[in-house]
């Protein structure tokens, strides 16, 4: 298998960036967060937010395939996705390194991140990566017009490092 390229998002990106974040938010969240806010994560609605978000993307390229992405914000690392077929395979501890790296050149020795309570597949990867449990973030969101409170904890990794 070709091996994974990090780069930074393009405008070209983001429709395969939005296809994958739909089937993995639905993958991680689904019946673990209210029913009216995963009703309103559409496709459609991953297609609108994907171009807007570009600039805090990078990709994990597989032989010009998007294998997956992370977006980051600051000290806030927002979004880890890896396409199904990429999962349990390194592509996310690549991009948690990645994401870690950028927070750390901004400037912050600590980074965070909000994930779902019951997204366990997610909390044990951050945990396998050295982040830990910071206590319950009652994390506000609005789609489709209305908004929904999701039961999420902080986590945190301290000590993040720029490397060369
Ligand atoms: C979260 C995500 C990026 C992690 O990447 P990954 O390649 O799946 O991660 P890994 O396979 O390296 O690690 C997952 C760990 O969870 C374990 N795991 C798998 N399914 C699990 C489950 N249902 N419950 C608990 N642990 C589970 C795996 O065994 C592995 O742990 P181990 O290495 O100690 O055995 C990826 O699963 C994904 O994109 N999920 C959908 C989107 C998502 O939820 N993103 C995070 C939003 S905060």
């Amino acid at each position: 298998m070709t091996a994974p390229a990090l780069r930074p998002g393009t405008p070209a990106d983001a429709a395969a960036v939005a296809g994958l974040w739909h089937a993995g938010w639905h993958d991680g969240h689904a019946g673990h967060v209210p029913d009216g806010l995963t009703a309103a994560r559409t496709l459609t609605a991953f297609h609108e937010r994907a171009p807007l978000r570009v600039s805090d993307t990078t990709i994990a390229d597989i032989g010009g395939e998007v294998a997956g992405f992370v977006m980051v914000v600051g000290d806030e690392v927002e979004q880890v996705y890896v396409g199904s077929a990429h999962r349990g395979s390194g592509v996310a501890a690549l991009l948690l390194d990645e994401a870690e790296r950028q927070v750390a050149a901004t400037g912050y020795d600590e980074a965070w991140l909000a994930v779902v309570e019951g997204n366990a597949r997610a909390r044990r990867f951050y945990e396998n990566h050295g982040w830990h449990d910071g206590g319950p973030l009652p994390y506000e969101v609005s789609a489709g017009g209305s908004s929904y409170v999701s039961p999420c904890r902080r986590y945190v990794k301290r000590r993040v490092r720029a490397r060369p």
